[in-house]
């Protein structure tokens, strides 16, 4: 898909480590050369479970804008902004709350699991319960193609999904939806009509599919048609109305799993991570003195990979020949653990060295950073305001 839009967003978390850098970052700014990206602070989501504590959302807002840019997350090429910002969310998730069942949302897997997990918080707000319809409404807001995001949001996007296939459902159809049609039809032809006509009769009489692709196709290639009387078009062959809202496509970020220091998930709560702007002296002294297999004790002791969370940085980092090095020298004790964690402590740093450095010209410039918030808030809003108007439109919230 040309020009296709993407859309993702991260709550302020503070600053970033290798964990995020592995599993998002590094496909934002894959991603940003491909696609029109709009990445963006989620301000209010940070709301829904820390109400009661805002006042770190803010520093923790502009030290992951720091981390993202560190990380080569071009604002020439992608849209960088904060949620709140752009009030058009918000307008859209109170509009979609008219639609939105609540059953849809109490039995979202991550709405069970979240209050399970944040057992010492008071979740049992309107706010929390409404978190995936927030999610939805920065999606819609930009009619965004692509969601990149791990496993466990994926059922947020497939939440979006059904709920714009019920916008669309109920407010699809314009009021003068046939006599639009029926007009659009007549601009393209008599002979165009026809076959238009044609394929819809056997799609909907015969139920002919490939009627239907091949009337899709066409519709695609008629170049003097306007993208309204296309969707219109598109509608009157399927019966479905207009689509105003389209449904998005999860994209699954398939990264490593990055470990964390002990071993387990890498995360800031769990003090076993790496921050991306970390000094070398840190990073390198927090390797060298990670844990290693329990069971080897002395240097002779031969050890066994597959129980060391090393072992798990080299899955990230190591070449198959440093691996093979790794797995007969632990298992034959001929290599000591300093040695074998030399070429990850090399690695990581290599790896942070240009992070490090782009991150600290944006750390001495605060005003640039704002600067590329403002104008990224600013170019968001106008394409949030074109569509938070259809919508308004749809939903007959007009007055002039
Ligand atoms: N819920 C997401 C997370 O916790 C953050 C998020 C909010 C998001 N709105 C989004 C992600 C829209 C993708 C699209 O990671
Ligand atoms: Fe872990 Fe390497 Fe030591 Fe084996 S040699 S225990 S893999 S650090």
């Amino acid at each position: 898909m040309q020009n296709a839009r993407i859309l993702s967003g991260m709550r302020p978390t503070g600053r970033l480590h290798l964990g995020h850098y592995h599993g998002v970052l590094k496909n934002w700014v894959e991603l940003q050369h491909q696609y029109d990206c709009f990445f963006f602070v989620a301000d209010w989501h940070a709301l829904t479970t820390h109400y009661d504590d805002p006042t770190k959302i803010p520093e923790a807002t502009w030290e992951m804008v720091v981390d993202w840019l560190a990380a080569g997350v071009n604002p020439g090429e992608a849209t960088l902004f904060i949620q709140s910002q752009v009030p058009e969310h918000a307008e859209l998730h109170l509009l979609l709350s008219m639609i939105t069942p609540t059953a849809w949302l109490e039995r979202m897997p991550t709405y069970k699991d979240q209050k399970a997990k944040l057992r010492e918080r008071d979740l049992d707000t309107y706010g929390f319960l409404g978190y995936p319809l927030l999610q939805s409404a920065d999606i819609l807001i930009y009619k965004a193609n692509v969601v990149p995001v791990g496993e466990d949001q994926v059922a947020h996007v497939e939440f979006t999904r059904e709920l714009a296939r019920r916008f669309n459902h109920i407010y699809g159809m314009e009021a003068d939806f046939e006599e639009k049609v029926d007009q659009a039809i007549k601009k393209m032809g008599k002979k165009n009509a026809k076959l238009l006509k044609n394929y819809r009769k056997a799609y909907r009489e015969q139920g002919d599919e490939e009627a239907l692709n091949t009337a899709h196709a066409f519709l695609h290639s008629q170049q003097n048609i306007t993208v309204n009387d296309r969707e219109r078009l598109l509608g009157y062959l399927e019966g479905s109305g207009r689509s105003i809202l389209p449904e998005p496509q999860p994209l699954l970020t398939k990264t490593a799993k990055m470990p964390g220091l002990d071993g387990e998930k890498m995360s800031k709560s769990y003090h076993n991570a790496i921050a991306l702007r970390d000094e070398p002296e840190t990073v390198e002294k927090a390797l060298r003195t990670m844990q290693t297999d329990t069971q080897r004790v002395r240097r002779t002791d031969p050890g066994d990979p597959a129980r060391c969370p090393v072992w798990k940085f080299h899955e990230v980092y190591s070449g198959e020949e440093v691996k093979a090095w790794v797995q007969a020298g632990c298992r034959s004790a001929d290599i000591g653990c300093i040695e074998c964690k030399q070429p990850v402590i090399d690695a990581v740093l290599v790896e942070l060295k240009e992070i490090r450095e782009r991150g600290r010209d944006y750390e001495e410039q605060p005003e640039l950073v704002r600067n590329i918030i403002y104008d990224g808030c600013e170019a968001a809003r106008e394409v949030a305001q074109g569509v938070i108007a259809e919508v308004r439109q749809a939903m007959s919230l007009r007055y002039r």
